[in-house]
């Protein structure tokens, strides 16, 4: 072995443990949610089977998902624990949650007027939350130690999606107000203030997560079916999800530049996201355009339940678990490769 690869190795295991990350603490929709929805008046909820048939224990803990979602592959990467917990889980506390909480509310967005669709937890609480838990960390560990945590850790971002199909192409309030573009731009407003909140709170390290493309979601599919298009993705969804990435990737480079000492990526799934469900078979998958979940063509949270005869049998041949989330394998090799690409430069 050359010194030259010693050295690369010893090097890269100082990068690998972690050590300079204390935690990870999430902001989002049901695409990073660790169960918080289990604990408020909504029926936006999946802490039931078959959700999390395929989570440590097989437990459903609230995740949209049959096992885990990016975020905990996230922590994971950075040598932190395998999961993320939820913070209104009261089976944690702030010594679990010192090393990673998380905040996001399945259904939720950037607009308030998104969260109050199903009554979930809007952004301005999440933030709320946030701020409860750095008075519980300085409590219990001390303004120093708190504070070292709380200025290291990486903040993940993931939400907007909702903003769009649950929000904006669904109900008539936002439509009559924005055209699409202006909608983008309003949303692209509440990001940059809600990046600037968790900068005055001492977060230095963010990683803002891009939109998936949206328009190839099993649910819009059928829709599309449905409306005559042979159960394609709805391509304009997909133009609106790029528009918005590049609107979030140009608010990251100015944010960088504007807030001193900070550290912001833009980690986009869009991409290989969109490689997985144009070519599903290259990455051992055998479904893309139905979900694992019953039908597969329009069932998520209540509808999605044990009693559903048709629910597939091995998730991992399917890019979805239910026709709004992927399965684990998918929120897998999307984190991972998003760790390797983008988050591992807030090493
Ligand atoms: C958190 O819970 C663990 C057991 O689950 C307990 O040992 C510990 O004392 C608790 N910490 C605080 C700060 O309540
Ligand atoms: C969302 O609601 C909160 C709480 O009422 C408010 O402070 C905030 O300004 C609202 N955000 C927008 C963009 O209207």
């Amino acid at each position: 072995m050359s010194f030259f690869t010693l050295f690369t190795i010893l090097f890269m295991q100082i990068f690998t443990t972690g050590a300079k990350v204390p935690a990870v603490i999430v902001f989002g929709d049901s695409s990073v949610d660790a169960g918080n929805n289990n604990h408020i008046q909504t029926i936006l909820k999946s802490n039931f089977r078959p959700y999390g048939r395929d989570f440590f224990g097989g437990k459903a803990t609230g995740r949209f998902s049959n096992g885990r979602v990016p975020t905990d592959f996230i922590s994971e990467s950075f040598g932190l624990r395998p999961y993320v917990p939820a913070y209104l889980d009261p089976a944690y506390n702030i010594s679990d949650f010192a090393s990673g909480v998380c905040f996001a509310s399945a259904g939720t967005g950037y607009d308030n007027a998104t969260s109050d669709v199903l009554s979930v937890i809007p952004l301005w609480k999440e933030v709320e939350y946030y701020k409860q838990y750095q008075k519980k960390l300085r409590d219990h560990l001390g303004d120093k130690k708190a504070n070292a945590i709380i200025s290291q850790a990486v903040y993940l971002t993931s939400m907007g999606t909702n903003d769009f199909l649950e929000n904006y192409y669904t109900l008539t309030n936002r439509r009559s107000q924005y055209t699409i573009t202006q909608y983008q731009d309003f949303l692209l407003t509440i990001a940059e203030s809600f990046v600037k909140k968790l900068y005055a709170l001492g977060a230095r390290k963010l990683s803002l997560g891009g939109l998936p493309p949206m328009g190839c979601l099993p649910l819009e599919r059928t829709t599309s079916f449905m409306i005559g298009n042979g159960g394609t993705c709805n391509g304009d969804y997909n133009k609106v999800a790029m528009a918005f990435n590049g609107k979030l990737s140009g608010l990251v480079k100015r944010l960088n530049a504007e807030l001193l000492g900070s550290k912001i990526v833009f980690s986009n799934p869009y991409p290989m996201f969109q490689q997985i469900v144009r070519k599903p078979s290259s990455f051992g998958f055998e479904a893309a355009a139905v979900a694992c979940c019953s039908t597969g063509l329009f069932e998520m949270g209540y509808m999605c339940d044990q009693y559903n005869p048709f629910t597939c049998s091995d998730a991992s041949k399917y890019v979805f678990w239910d026709s709004f989330h992927p399965t684990e394998k998918t929120n897998r090799i999307i984190s991972q490769h998003l760790f390797k690409t983008v988050l591992s430069k807030l090493l």
